[in-house]
């Protein structure tokens, strides 16, 4: 016998409601970087644009910056945490397997039984995390869903290699996305190749840990800034395009805060015009991996640059090698 089954059935479109960010609280400039690895603060500047980066201090966690941002946004959001069914938290930077870091993000926050659970998109993982809440919400699994990207990378860093200890920045950013009229989420643009998984990685958790070895991230800077530049480019330019928007309608872009050099590779594939507001987040805030562009959202929205109802274009690339972009209105 064959039975129909129900499906679910959500909201027409899905929107964000609000953002919240944490950073830690550290200011690290070029010139104390310097003090650890051979280089300088011209070179720093010139190959990437930062200046200088945030770290966490003693007391700042995953799930304390987490808490932080992800309070900001409900509050900011206007949504009543009793409504909030489904977190999703985007981290490489949660150090137990289990249970997951989204569950105690619920419980602390107070949030009752919302589906919970933490993924791992690196660098990607904020905007698989919007595409995946855009999804619950228009097909029914949640109603509204917070998205929290969390990084504290200095804890992960090789401070012996300086080809990449100076990049990282720690800190925490999220969104609340809930039920909409019309449509706030674009298509999202997403894709991985698993046979690069070799150009940026983390070591081997046990293994590392039974050697007497902090676990560390590793980079191949140039592939990877090959790959942004040329690929991934071509793949922001195709998010613009998924949600029906020309260059001219593009309010403000908001890519990963990776190198404001790729950005600048991006800006050029894409022809957009001065008007549309950059983040360049990135010299203030080193990269963050899954939290830089949340917290670049609130950088823009809090300084005035962007405004709500804006347009803006993110996309999220990284270790995997993994990307996914689309665009969103601002909160
Ligand atoms: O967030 C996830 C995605 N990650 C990214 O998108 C990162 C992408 N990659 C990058 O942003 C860049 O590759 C880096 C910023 C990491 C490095 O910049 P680069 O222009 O690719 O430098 P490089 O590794 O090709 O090194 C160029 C030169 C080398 O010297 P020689 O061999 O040309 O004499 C390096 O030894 O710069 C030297 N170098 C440094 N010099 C001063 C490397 N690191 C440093 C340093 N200070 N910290």
């Amino acid at each position: 016998m064959s039975a129909t089954i129900k499906a679910s059935q959500g909201a027409p479109y899905s929107r964000i409601y609000g953002v919240g960010g944490e950073r830690g609280n550290r200011v690290v400039s070029n010139a104390e970087m310097c003090t650890i690895i051979d280089s300088s603060d011209e070179w720093i500047q010139q190959r990437t644009g930062i200046v200088e980066r945030r770290w966490a201090t003693e007391d700042q966690t995953p799930l304390s910056m987490s808490l932080v941002a992800g309070r900001k946004a409900i509050e900011r959001s206007g949504v009543d945490p009793s409504q909030i069914d489904g977190v999703l938290v985007a981290t490489g930077s949660h150090t137990q397997q289990f249970p997951s870091l989204a569950v105690s993000v619920a419980a602390g926050l107070g949030l009752k039984d919302p589906a919970a659970t933490d993924l791992s998109s690196a660098c990607a993982g904020f905007c698989y995390g919007l595409s995946l809440a855009d999804s619950m919400v228009r097909t029914g699994s949640a109603k509204y869903v917070l998205v929290v990207g969390v990084e504290i990378l200095s804890r992960q860093t090789d401070f012996t290699d300086r080809g990449t200890a100076f990049l990282f920045g720690d800190g925490a950013g999220a969104v609340v996305v809930g039920p909409s009229e019309s449509p706030g989420i674009g298509p999202v643009v997403w894709g991985s190749d698993g046979d690069a998984a070799d150009v940026i990685w983390t070591d081997e958790w046990n293994a590392a840990l039974e050697a007497g070895k902090k676990p560390v991230i590793h980079m191949e800077g140039n592939k990877v800034f090959r790959w942004a530049t040329t690929f991934i480019a071509e793949k922001t330019a195709e998010a613009l395009e998924a949600a029906g928007l020309a260059p001219e309608e593009l309010d403000v872009f908001i890519p990963h805060q990776a190198n404001n050099r790729i950005t600048d590779s991006m800006l050029r594939r894409m022809h957009l015009p001065e008007s549309v507001v950059i983040s360049r987040d990135i010299r203030q805030m080193g990269n963050s991996s899954a939290a830089s562009i949340p917290i670049a959202m609130e950088a823009l929205l809090e300084s005035g640059e962007a405004k709500s109802g804006d347009t803006a274009l993110v996309i999220g690339f990284g270790a995997g090698l993994v990307y996914a972009g689309q665009v969103v209105l601002l909160p």
